[in-house]
């Protein structure tokens, strides 16, 4: 089949056309836009990470450090997307990137074991409760991915429950019932079987999860703080809950922890819950800014990939490859990390920070008359649109009152993205949904960019007859 590509590029979307605000963002950001227009030939959208999608174009950045970064034409803006949430220290700790650095010169792949790797489990093994053992990947969606053909394993059963909305990378098990197909159908390009063997359940429904929790459901996984690092939070009896019908019934447990991980509590949402899961997936912050992830979990799982142990048990060992695997300079900036980790308040220090942020913002949206609220647990912000002008507040958006189809409500895509555009021109860069992780780098001064960035946006969306 041939595609079609058009001879045009269609125009970005007709609520930016004429928009003051998206002028002036166009012009601070002509040299960006320039690289936006040459990228459309390279790349789909012109971008390599569907979250880093911007109407009418991303920013192109130079270099960062600490809770900044710069763009291609001089602006600097205060970095909340923080790596996709992996730098928790900021960009650039200098004890990461001294490790990088002595390390590179020391080799990139050794196609061999090195002590580094042992290092870098041994600090997961005394941060992660339960982490009794540890297998590196390069990526969350490969943890997650590996957790539950483990837990297939295991138990000798094929089917997966998901919460609907949660993020558990881009594979196949996890792409239907995130974005869409809610109704457990298929998403695009996703095979047909694949989207059977995986029972979506509503977040936070404890005896709906128990009524679709048949003998063939081998793993129950979820984000334990709520979908997408707690944008719809989960009430701490419901996770309980499922971790005391997944033991009843065999199931394993899996806490995708890629983004609680190393930010509720050092030893992330199985610290701070008191819930510790079968299998656990761990990214971002693990490595410490470089590509890397790891799966840890309880010890009899992780048998299922001995070449000795499932020999002696005549099974056949679950297989695993990768060639980034615990390459050498990941495991030095995460050993560095880990040990930064222990040795600091960072998880204190970027919760302080966002709770602090999120004060700030409910007062201004309080003063401001418009309904949004700022909420998040363990150092992340969202912002709720509140597009029905419902009467809630942060206290009761934490505790997991609302359901996914409260807080996920479909908004006015014009003023999201202008919103985030606003942000931008005001020097504040955060990620779509509206919200963001924050780091154990961000200041008092960032503190209070963002919160006049907010009011100089608000202002504008104002204006220009976005908000009444
Ligand atoms: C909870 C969760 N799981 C999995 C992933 C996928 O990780 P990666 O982007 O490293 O594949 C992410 C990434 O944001 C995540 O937040």
């Amino acid at each position: 089949m041939t595609v079609q590509t058009p001879a045009t590029y269609p125009p970005p979307p007709a609520a930016l056309q004429d928009s003051s605000l998206v002028e002036t963002y166009r012009r601070m950001t002509a040299g960006s836009a320039r690289l936006a227009e040459r990228a459309l030939a390279l790349f789909p959208s012109g971008i390599t990470h569907d979250a880093r999608y911007i109407e009418p174009h991303g920013i192109y950045v130079t270099h960062a450090s600490g809770s900044r970064k710069w763009d291609v034409d001089g602006n600097e803006y205060v970095d909340y997307p923080g790596g996709h949430g992996a730098l928790l220290f900021g960009h650039n700790h200098p004890e990461i990137l001294q490790a990088v650095q002595n390390q590179i010169v020391k080799g990139l792949h050794y196609g061999a074991s090195s002590e580094l790797e042992l290092e870098w489990a041994e600090w997961i093994q005394r941060l992660v409760p339960g982490a009794e053992r540890v297998r590196f990947t390069n990526s969350g969606t490969e943890s997650t991915q590996l957790a539950l053909r483990l837990a297939r394993a295991v138990t000798g059963r094929s089917k997966i429950m998901r919460l609907v909305g949660h993020f558990h990378g881009w594979h196949d098990y996890a792409a239907s019932g995130f974005l869409g197909q809610f109704d457990g159908s298929p998403a695009r390009g996703v095979p047909p079987a694949v989207a059977e063997s995986v029972v979506l359940v509503p977040p936070g429904d404890l005896e709906a999860a128990q009524r679709s929790l048949d003998d063939d459901v081998a793993a129950v996984i979820l984000e334990p703080t709520g979908s997408v690092w707690g944008q719809v939070p989960l009430a701490l009896d419901y996770v309980r809950g499922l971790r005391e019908f997944t033991a009843a019934s065999g199931a394993m447990l899996i806490f995708d922890e890629v983004i609680s991980g190393f930010r509720c509590a050092p030893g992330g949402a199985q610290e701070a819950l008191g819930v510790t899961a079968d299998i656990a997936t761990l990214g971002k912050v693990v490595s410490g800014g470089m590509p890397g992830a790891a799966v840890v979990g309880r010890a009899d799982v992780f048998d299922a990939m001995d070449f000795r142990r499932a020999a002696a048990h005549g099974e056949e060992k679950v297989f695993h490859m990768g060639t980034f695997n615990a390459s050498p300079a990941t495991c030095a900036a995460g050993i560095a990390a880990l040990r930064l980790l222990n040795s600091t308040d960072a998880c204190e220090q970027a919760i302080r920070y966002g709770d602090g942020l999120m004060d700030d913002l409910n007062e201004l949206f309080a003063e401001e008359g418009i309904g949004w609220i700022a909420y998040g647990t363990y150092g992340g912000f969202h912002i709720f649109l509140n597009p029905a002008g419902a009467d809630t507040d942060r206290r009761r958006i934490e505790a997991g009152e609302h359901d996914f189809a409260f807080l996920k409500a479909p908004v006015e895509p014009a003023l999201r993205l202008k919103l985030r555009v606003g942000l931008l021109v005001h020097g504040v860069d955060v990620q779509g949904w509206p919200g963001a992780p924050v780091s154990a780098a961000h200041t008092p001064a960032d503190h209070e960019q963002t919160v006049k960035a907010f009011r100089r946006t608000i202002q504008a969306l104002r204006d220009e007859g976005d908000l009444a």
